[in-house]
Order: structure tokens, then sequence, then C-alpha cells
């Protein structure tokens, strides 16, 4: 049986930033990796918002960007190969800063820059369980932006941190979040993800191979508890933490991107297999109704073929935006299960981040 993924593209990069007005001059720190190179190969050519400042290491810093290893399939613009890769100095740079800094540097690097002014869009893990930092995914908790204005109050910052979530809890949360309706309760997941999620040169290629290594440091407690901070609610300024209970087991695959996650939910409510296909269909959040450039339409692909999906044939569908479930069957233990797909360095982090940053374009909340 054909999959229903024909014809999935993210939407036209042409939507109207206030028509007329010119890109939003942007900057990434940790530009030399993974995630960085990433958000360089997303920005190439994006309506709104042009790379003019890269930042690094010490071990990078100087050096010109054309000149280090670019490790991804498409060309590296030449506008950004001619760029000089600085240090990291909060207050240099433009105004808009994404982070794909190594989280044992981003902590104090994007207080520094929130300090001095910068709007901070992060990949990294440190602050994303601050009670005043939204932990954000466009299409289903836009109003956790409402913590910004206490954010800067509280911690006296002239610039802001917003984060989006670890690459594995982003599917789920996602998936989640549609069946909202029907109150998800507890959530067995077990995760196979991609060698990119580790960074690069990430996992040596002797643990790697024709192996399954079954633990990732701080991955599990990040996938339980982030979900609960995502689907939480904003009340009088804090985001009261969703009651879902999330047990997680993550394995490191020898995939080189996409973290595919075998999931199983209780719901409250009773809800049937053909409620639970509509929501998927049915979902659609902020970033769909003003057609960001980078949302995807739609947010969920349901394969109807039982092998499907994966990794090595799906994971670039809808430009690595769309989250794509499949073989949805009853769960004798509780209740439903399922498995997903999702683009760890795209959906999961530099494609989430820039998402966030159009939403808050979107929202005037650039300034
Ligand atoms: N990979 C994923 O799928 C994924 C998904 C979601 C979130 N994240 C998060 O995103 C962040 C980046 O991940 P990654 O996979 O891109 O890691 P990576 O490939 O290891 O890249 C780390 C980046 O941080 C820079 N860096 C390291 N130490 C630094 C220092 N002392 N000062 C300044 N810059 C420094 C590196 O610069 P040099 O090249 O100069 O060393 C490099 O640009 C991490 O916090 C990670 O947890 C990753």
């Amino acid at each position: 049986m054909p999959t229903k993924t024909e014809g999935v593209e993210p939407a036209a990069r042409g939507s109207a930033w206030r028509p007329g007005s010119a890109k939003i001059d942007v900057g990434i720190l940790g530009a030399t990796g993974a995630v960085g190179q990433q958000f360089i190969a997303l920005l190439a050519n994006h309506p709104w918002f042009r790379v003019t400042w890269l930042a690094a290491s010490e071990r990078s810093a100087g050096k010109r960007y054309g000149d280090l290893s670019w490790r991804l399939p498409t060309e590296l613009p030449e506008e950004t190969a001619r760029l000089s890769v600085e240090a990291l100095k909060a207050g240099a740079g433009p105004h808009l800063v994404f982070s794909a800094l190594d989280s044992s540097i981003a902590g104090e690097a994007e207080i520094e820059f929130a300090q001095a002014g910068h709007i901070v869009v992060s990949n990294s893990r440190n602050h994303r369980m601050d009670p005043l930092v939204p932990l954000l995914i466009p299409e289903v908790n836009p109003e956790h932006l409402g913590l910004l204005p206490l954010q800067r109050k509280v911690k006296g910052w002239s610039g802001a941190i917003v984060t989006n979530p670890n690459c594995a809890a982003m599917p789920l949360v996602i998936v989640l979040a549609s069946l909202r309706t029907y109150q998800p309760k507890r959530v067995l997941v077990t995760t196979l993800q991609g060698l990119s999620g580790a960074g690069y040169p990430g996992v040596a290629s002797l643990d790697a191979t024709a192996n399954v290594i079954p633990y990732i440091d701080g991955e599990e407690q990040k996938i339980e508890t982030e979900t609960r901070k995502i689907l939480g609610r904003l009340v009088a300024d804090a985001v009261e933490l969703h009651p879902v209970a999330v047990s997680a087991t993550s394995t490191r695959v020898p995939v080189i991107n996409g973290h595919t996650e075998s999931v199983s939910v209780e719901f409250e409510k009773t809800v049937s297999h053909e409620e639970i296909l509509a929501a998927f269909r049915d979902f659609s959040g902020e970033p769909q109704k003003l057609e960001l450039p980078s949302a995807p339409q739609p947010p969920i692909v349901y394969h109807d073929a039982p092998n499907r999906p994966q990794p090595r044939l799906d994971v670039e569908r809808g430009g690595g935006m769309v989250t794509q479930v499949g073989r949805l069957r009853a769960c004798a233990v509780l209740g439903h299960k399922f498995v997903l797909l999702s683009h760890n360095t795209i959906r999961g982090a530099a494609g989430a981040a820039i998402l966030n940053a159009e939403l808050m374009a979107a929202r005037s909340l650039l300034g």
C-alpha cells in the first residue's frame, strides 16, 4: 500500500516578512558543529533571516568558515564561506543569535548574550527547564512565549533566551499534543536514535557500527521532564507541568539522521483507532495558520504501510520538519501503540529553533 506522504513539503519559502523590509541579520553560536552546520544549510535563501556572523570555540576562531570542514550534502553558501569565525563574545554579532553550543559552554555563554541584549534562540539543554524560559514548540505551546516579560523583569536581562526541546522529546510531544483532547495519562517510549544526535565527531565508529548502545547520558530524563513542561499550561506567569507520566528508554543505533521511537500510550478518555488517526491528520497549529516559512504542512504524516516510517527512506520528507507516524495498533498494556520518526538535527534542532524565531518575528518579539 502506498504511503500518504507524497506532496508533503514545508510551506513555500517565500512568505512575506513585512513586505519591503530588509532581512533580519542572525548569528550562529556553535556554527561549526552538527547543528550549527544545519542552521547554515536551512538559512541559505531564508526569506526573513540572513546569516552574517558565526562563532565557535578558540579552535575555530579566526579561521575562514569555508576553510573548515563542511559535512552536509548541500552546498555551503558562498557568502557564509567568506565569513570569518569569531570567538564567543557577548555584545558582538547581531541582535538575534541561534545557539548550537556544546552544553558544557552553553549555560553561561547564553546568559552572557541575553544580558548583553541578544535574543538567544537555543538548542542546548541548559536553560530548557528554567521556569522563566519558554521551552517552545510553536504548534504546541506558543502561549509559553508569555513568559518573556517576566523573564526580563526577574533576571534583569535586556535580551532573552528561548529554547527548543531535546530532539527525542520533540516528536513525542507533537504527537501527544495532537491527542490532548483524550488526555494522555501514561506513556512508555523506547527510542532508536541516529548518530548525528551525538554531534560531531560523535560516537566512535567501532562502538557504533553494527551495534545498539542501550544508553545515552541524560537523554531519558530530558524526554520525561521536558514533555511535561511543553504540554503544561501557562497559569499566572508560570508553567504548570502536565500530569502525564513518561517512562523512556534511549538507545543509539547506526543510523545517520533520524530518531525512531516506539510509543505506547494510555489515555484518561476512551479513544478509538479512527479517532487517533483523525487527530494526527487534523493536527495543525499557529505556524501553519501564519504560514511561517519553515512550518511543515501538515505537521504530522501517518503512513499506512506497515513497514514505514523508516529513517533511510522517510527522514527527509517535508524538508525534515514533518513528524511521521506509523503502525498504530492496540497495546495490551496501555491501550494504544505506534512508531514515530523525526529528523533530529532539523525538526529536533536547527529547524525547530528557526521556526521558534519565525514565530517570534511574526509576533514582533524580536525587537
Ligand atoms: N545533534 C543533534 O541532533 C542535537 C539535537 C538537539 C539539540 N542538540 C544540542 O545542540 C548543541 C550542539 O550540538 P551538536 O550536535 O551540533 O554538537 P557538536 O557537533 O559537538 O558542536 C558543538 C559546537 O559547540 C562549539 N563549542 C564547543 N566548545 C566550545 C567552547 N568552549 N567555546 C565556544 N564554542 C564551543 C563547537 O565549536 P568547535 O568546532 O570550534 O569546537 C561546535 O561549534 C548541543 O548543546 C546539543 O545538546 C543537538
